[in-house]
């Protein structure tokens, strides 16, 4: 610092000896409304919760269409829908070096209530949202819903799945991963078949390498006004999958770049870009090319949510990155799933019985299915999940044993299914259950049931269910009895898909087992 400028900052106000840039004056800073990607709120507590939103008045410019320069936002909180109490005010700065995000970690509220919230600066003000904050630990409950969301791949569909999330009465929505598809545009989308479908719409923008692409590629897809509806309906707990960095990536290297210095100057970039974009806490902001993801939310003595990071602390792939046959490799003592810190965090959680219902939010399949869909006896699995990580799920799997109120629920898959997690391969007695939830677009169309299910159904007796339409859960949890709707629309290659209940299938706790209504 030089003397000059020292100086001058002692002449002025008094009120720091550290240099700051002048907070930019809203009022002459926007060509544009500058809220265009919506608003949300996430990781609610029992006496508050996150609220997010990001300027951007020109989403695809490299800097949202901002000045890079600090600008002060005023955030409000309501005690009714009508708004007109305020409960809580206060004003947020938007950064250039967090791509002009707002995350205001709003406490001090009342227990298991809603709240609504508003962002605004220079005239210009965003829609309500609604938060919800949480039942205090150990505090009777007798009802909880939520929904369970992701894989929303914008090029294979419409979000028609999220407007009707929007509309569902649920405290919280669980986003298990792929909020974006890094790829670049497609050129043309295949069926499963291998045969060419229509494209519904396309990605801007390159293959996502850089923050500035990463960015641009939240930028699209927070500009949909379906996913912002859901957005403003509930607090959202967010976890990342492969396809925020890129695909099938696990710890430190990617499939495509195996050097792990390379590698961690990409993973920084997405990192950076989802942290910008998502309603997390301050706890959760990146340092370099790693993140906190892994945390637990306690909802009454009802519901002990565990969100899983099944990323950043994995071993590769073992046998091949792909649906192949089962290897020695999967047996290999050394490979993990989650890190050692982060499996005693959640086998510790589990001992202490803090409530009637365990729900483990968790990215990739369980169920160590067996994927043979023609006549050879050779056993198929997909090694992108715990399929692959035969010790790592025998662990886990003994330390549900004896609780009898696990329940597991997973994405990725971009089909719906339920089934019992068995020990011993699958072979031995069940200890808990698995949802796994389809996508919102992922796919495309799809259709009741993939050529081969019925085989897969066949070759796998503890697997229950399974559907290929788009869509997400809704969970409805009772003091004795869980119910998961399969909630599917009927098309996303247009708009306006209709919804409906697949089937439900219900949980007795104390009982790992599944009954379906249809
Ligand atoms: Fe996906």
């Amino acid at each position: 610092m030089s003397m000059i400028s020292r100086r001058n900052l002692l002449i002025g106000a008094g009120a720091t000896l550290i240099a700051a840039p002048a907070i930019l004056r809203a009022q002459q800073l926007f060509t544009a409304f500058p809220f265009r990607l919506g608003i949300a709120s996430g990781d609610p507590s029992h006496d508050g919760f996150v609220i997010w939103t990001r300027l951007a008045p020109d989403p695809f410019d490299e800097h949202g269409g901002m000045p890079l320069g600090p600008v002060e936002v005023d955030w409000l909180v309501y005690d009714d829908a009508g708004m007109k109490k305020v409960v809580q005010k206060g004003k947020a700065m938007a950064l250039p070096e967090l791509a002009h995000s707002v995350h205001v970690e709003v406490g001090g509220l009342e227990p298991d209530r809603p709240y609504w919230y508003r962002f605004a600066v220079g005239g210009e003000k965003t829609q309500v949202g609604c938060a919800r904050t949480l039942p205090p630990p150990s505090k009777p409950l007798d009802k909880i819903r939520f929904g369970v969301a992701g894989c929303q791949q914008y090029e294979d569909g419409y979000y028609t799945a999220y407007g009707h999330l929007a509309q569902e009465d649920v405290a919280f929505i669980w986003h298990y991963g792929d909020y974006i598809y890094e790829n670049k545009p497609k050129q043309v989308n295949y069926n499963f078949d291998g045969s060419p479908k229509a494209h519904v719409r396309d990605h801007v923008g390159t293959e996502c390498y850089t923050i500035g692409d990463y960015r641009r590629r939240y930028a699209q897809y927070k500009l949909d006004p379906d996913l912002q509806a859901a957005h403003r309906a509930a607090p959202w707990f967010v976890t990342f999958d492969d396809h925020e960095v890129v695909n099938d990536w696990t710890g430190q290297v990617s499939p495509f770049q195996h050097d792990p210095a390379l590698f961690a100057i990409r993973r920084a970039a997405a990192m950076q870009a989802y942290y910008e974009h998502m309603p997390l806490r301050k706890a959760s902001m990146p340092a370099g090319a790693q993140m906190q993801l892994y945390r637990r939310a306690l909802f009454g003595d009802l519901l002990d949510a565990h969100f899983l990071d099944t990323r950043q602390f994995r071993t590769p792939q073992p046998c091949a990155d792909d649906f192949v046959a089962v290897c020695p490799a999967n047996g290999d003592p050394k490979n993990q799933v989650m890190g050692p810190t982060e499996e005693a965090w959640l086998t510790k959680s589990l001992r202490e019985k803090a409530c009637r219902w365990n729900f483990i939010g968790n990215q990739v399949m369980m169920m160590p299915l067996n994927r043979q869909t023609g006549d050879a006896a050779t056993e198929i699995r997909n090694m992108d999940s715990w399929a692959g990580y035969d010790i790592p799920r025998e662990r886990v799997l003994d330390a549900f044993a004896g609780l009898g109120n696990v329940v597991v629920l997973t994405g990725d898959e971009h089909q719906n299914y339920a089934g019992e997690l068995r020990r011993k391969n699958g072979k031995g007695d069940a200890v808990a259950v698995e949802f796994v939830s389809t996508s919102i677009s992922s796919g495309g169309d799809g259709s009741d049931r993939r050529t081969g299910s019925d085989r897969i159904l066949a070759n796998n007796p503890y697997l229950k269910f399974v559907n290929d339409q788009r869509g997400y859960l809704v969970c409805e949890v009772g003091r004795d009895q869980w119910q998961t709707q399969f909630r599917v629309v009927d098309r996303v290659s247009t708009p306006g898909g209709a919804i409906s209940t697949r089937t439900t299938a219900t949980v007795e706790r104390g009982r790992p087992a599944i009954s379906l209504s249809v």
